[in-house]
């Protein structure tokens, strides 16, 4: 029997993207077909969206959606259904999905993402004519309340399915002021402290939590991480107490994107059989960001520039990496105070230090293709996508030992060198002088040629799409399901 799956986010590839988040959704849908499941997508029509959706119908109508028309349009992405919610109050607006131009956060963001949850809501319910679901898969603070509102507001004459809620990142709850509550349309009953209530306010994140049947995360790592007061972010009690329905579901990488042989982006492409001609991108990648050639290795960055990615104790680290005959090419943007950084420490170092501050999807392709490591010093870090497009591209990730980044990058340890399976390297702490040594070994196996063609072809090898999860995920679909009868 073909499972049918709304998945709810607020972005995804190829329509939306500010970061791992759009990736994941984005590759979803494909990722779980193979194991009998039919997963539709449903976006906010921001204006990309709806410019790249093209030709779309519109199937349903909202007269009010928490005070505002709307719409829900729909349209075939890559052989999948994809449903728009095209509510011009909320969503046509220039901007990123959730900021405006000056990165201040849309002040209305609590009614924007609440009337989606309420619209995903009716449409798992039952209440969109033509629409039949099995169960709502909600991504995030954005889609959460969708969950809140299945089990507290479902639509008249609605059916009851089950939900799950995946975190890509504790750090992002959604949290509002008690004011909130009544512009949501709730019930008094969901103002409590298995709800929607959280430390005196309303969570959106804490409400798909406490909602949701199953609770992922996006890998086993961070699963265990987030029942620590470090790591929870406030939410570990709750995450602790609904045991083993909290699960850790590792992201994969969608290969018909992420993959050096067929990268439209590369100067050279190139394979685990054909690295010798990673060269060519090397040296595209030097001229591009006007460094002089170098015999260390060529670190890159791809990243937003924020405390949780260790982007300050990267600063420190600039002049030790430098020091030793390391350069480094950073994409990124993000904290104002760091993107000054970054162009101070390019300014220090000319030829040797290149910053190009903004989002340029196709240079990140280029970076990974011509980098020799991918630094990645995570304060915290769910999942982590750059290490993996790292990994497949031979470009070997240096990575905090942290959530997803522990479960995917096998250290160059003693014992793992000798038994030849290391990728990449991992440093022991946020700190400079963890950053610090972790930058000196990875320049020490640069100079060992073949221990460091066997680091890059371990992780070229190595097997990351999304299989394994894609089945993780359509069992547990399978099994709430079965659960709900
Ligand atoms: P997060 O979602 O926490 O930012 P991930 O590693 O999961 O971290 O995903 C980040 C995604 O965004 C990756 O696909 C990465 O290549 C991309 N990315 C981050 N910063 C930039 C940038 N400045 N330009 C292009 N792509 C970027
Ligand atoms: C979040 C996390 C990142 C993860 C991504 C996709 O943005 O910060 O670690 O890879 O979501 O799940």
């Amino acid at each position: 029997m073909t499972l049918s799956i709304l998945s709810v986010a607020s972005e995804a590839v190829p329509l939306i993207k500010t970061g791992g988040l759009a990736d994941v959704a984005g590759a979803l849908p494909a990722a779980v077909a193979p194991h009998g499941i039919a997963m539709t997508t449903l976006i906010p029509g921001y204006p990309a969206v709806l410019a790249k959706a093209g030709k779309a119908k519109a199937i349903h109508n909202w007269d009010s959606l928490l005070g505002e028309p709307a719409r829900l349009l729909s349209t075939k992405l890559d052989g999948q259904l994809l449903l728009i919610l095209d509510a011009p109050g909320f969503f046509a607006r220039e901007g990123s999905p959730y900021q405006d131009g000056t990165g201040k956060d849309w002040a209305d963001n609590a009614r924007r993402f609440a009337a989606f949850g309420r619209a995903a809501a009716d449409m798992a319910g039952g209440a969109v004519k033509g629409l039949r679901f099995d169960l709502l898969h909600a991504h995030d603070w954005q889609a959460a309340m969708a969950l809140a509102y299945l089990r507290f507001a479902p639509p008249a004459g609605g059916k009851a399915v089950p939900g799950v809620m995946t975190i890509h990142n504790m750090a992002f709850q959604g949290w509002y002021p008690a004011s909130l509550f009544p512009q949501l349309q709730l019930p008094r009953t969901a103002w409590s402290i298995d709800g929607v209530e959280s430390y005196g306010g309303v969570g959106f994140l804490k409400a798909g939590m406490e909602s949701a049947h199953v609770i992922t995360t996006v890998s086993p790592s961070y699963a265990a991480e987030i029942r620590q007061a470090e790591f929870g972010m406030g939410l570990e009690g709750l995450v602790a107490s609904r045991g083993d329905r909290v699960i850790g579901i590792l992201n994969g990488i969608d290969a018909a994107l992420w993959n050096p042989e067929t990268d439209p982006d590369l100067p050279e492409p190139f394979s685990v059989k054909t690295l010798a001609r990673r060269r060519a991108n090397k040296r595209a990648l030097e001229a591009e960001f006007g460094l002089e050639p170098g015999d260390g290795p060529l670190f890159t960055v791809i990243s937003r520039l924020t405390w949780q990615k260790g982007m300050d104790v990267l600063l420190e680290v600039l002049d030790h990496l430098v020091g030793l005959g390391g350069r480094l090419v950073l994409l990124g943007s993000g904290d104002a105070e760091m993107e000054a950084g970054f162009l101070d420490a390019a300014a220090r170092h000319p030829g040797k230090i290149g910053v190009r501050i903004g989002y340029d999807e196709a240079l990140s392709h280029r970076m990974q293709g011509g980098g020799d490591a991918i630094l990645i010093p995570s304060r915290f870090e769910p999942c982590g996508l750059t290490q993996l497009y790292g990994l497949a591209y031979g470009c070997v990730p240096v990575v905090a030992r942290t959530g997803g980044l522990a479960d995917t990058v096998i250290d160059a340890n003693i014992a793992a060198l000798s038994a030849g399976v290391a990728t990449g390297v991992q440093a022991n702490g946020v700190h400079y002088h963890a950053l610090a040594s972790a930058i000196s070994r990875t320049i020490a196996l640069y100079r060992n040629r073949s221990a460091w063609q066997r680091l890059q072809k371990n992780g070229m090898k190595a097997d990351f799409s999304w299989g394994a999860s894609g089945l993780a995920y359509a069992n547990l679909y399978a099994s709430l399901v079965k659960e709900a009868v």
